[in-house]
């Protein structure tokens, strides 16, 4: 059993400032109790004036190194050995350059680092906490905005599946997607039309395969990208039921001003997560994970968890650990539950 130190990313403190090294300690805890390679609790510590987060009782480097690449804000990994500390290869895993995500700047925008720990706690509540470390799945943000959850997914090696009802941002991220992929010259295909049921048009859809090289498209092994104009409540309508690994979301803030958007006060948060929570469910396979993350100040915890509840959803017992504040009117917290794995009992 070896002990590790961790530094976190300095960049993050631009996102959660003092928070960051709390937030990541928890994410880490989860993470790592998820894949089996718990040791002691993440603590944090300082050596020669630095924070550390310190990971003890670690049994398998590699798979320790493979899950802090994917963590939402590590920076350097070192085994520990006596006074002295040994710099640990983070694996590059990500499957496409990170301007796929940074590149888009809008109002509005979730970042980054967020949209990664919710969707890294999501996968360790899920019945393949594999994931986390690679994989193929399908991901699904039923209100994807301009894309970073779907970004991210696709870094991963996943398929990302979105809905917003704002057509600006669908048509945005579509026009985004196809410069990106032709500025890194990757081969693709591209639609943005009408879905039509029953001889009516019942939303505008982008499509996108997305090929790492020309043997790749050869070979058909791309990864897809498939986002709707439409009101998430329609999901069921647009993508098959029962496919998805993960659900994972940054639900509208329900403010008027500041970086937000108006229109996130169309429907109250409350009242779409009502609305919307039976859809969401129905799109999980047995085993998959939903994670949401919602301003405090208009939607509370308590709330989210009973309308998981109330589609047979198991809440994962994460409490307020990820709770931080993020301006004077949003106070950030989120909340992850799973569907219960085919032949286990409902919560
Ligand atoms: C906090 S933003 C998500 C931003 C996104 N994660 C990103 O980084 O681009 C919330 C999104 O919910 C969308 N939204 C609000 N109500 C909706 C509804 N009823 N159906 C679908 N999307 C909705 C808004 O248009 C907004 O894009």
């Amino acid at each position: 059993m070896s002990d590790y130190a961790l530094l976190v990313a300095p960049s993050v403190n631009r996102v959660y400032a003092a928070d960051a090294p709390r937030l990541l300690a928890a994410e880490l805890d989860i993470t790592m109790a998820a894949l089996g390679l718990a040791g002691d609790a993440v603590r944090l510590e300082a050596i020669a004036g630095l924070d550390y987060l310190l990971l003890s009782g670690i049994g398998d480097e590699a798979r320790l190194a493979a899950l802090v690449a994917s963590s939402s804000a590590a920076y350097a990994l070192f085994a520990r050995e006596g006074a002295l500390l040994r710099p640990v290869e983070l694996p590059a895993t990500a499957r496409f350059s990170d301007d796929l995500v940074t590149i888009q700047k809008y109002t509005g925008k979730t970042n980054e680092q967020l949209t990664t720990l919710l969707m890294n706690v999501t996968l360790a509540a899920s019945a393949r906490p594999q994931l986390l470390t690679g994989g193929r799945a399908k991901l699904l943000d039923p209100v994807c905005g301009r894309g970073t959850t779907l970004n991210l997914a696709l870094r991963r090696g996943f398929d990302g599946y979105g809905v917003d009802v704002d057509r600006k941002d669908v048509e945005a991220y579509s026009v985004f997607l196809k410069t990106w992929a032709r500025t890194h010259r990757l081969p693709h295909t591209h639609s943005f039309a009408p879905v039509r049921r029953h001889k009516k048009t019942i939303a505008q859809r982008l499509d996108v395969e997305l090929f790492t090289d020309r043997a790749a498209q050869r070979s058909g092994h791309g990864q897809r990208v498939a986002v709707a104009v439409a009101d998430t409540t329609a999901v069921t309508e647009l993508f098959a039921e029962g496919t998805m690994d993960a659900v994972v979301g940054d639900l509208p803030y329900g403010v008027a001003h500041g970086a937000h958007r108006g229109h996130d006060l169309d429907r109250r948060a409350d009242d779409l997560v009502a609305a919307a929570m039976p859809s969401w469910a129905r799109m999980l396979k047995p085993g998959g994970a939903l994670g949401l993350s919602f301003n405090t100040k208009t939607l509370a915890r308590a709330d989210v968890e009973d309308a998981c509840r109330r589609v047979g959803l198991q809440v994962a017992p994460y409490g307020d650990r990820f709770a931080h504040r993020v301006d004077a009117s949003i106070a950030r917290d989120l909340v992850v539950a799973s569907r219960p794995a085919a032949g286990s009992a409902a919560a």
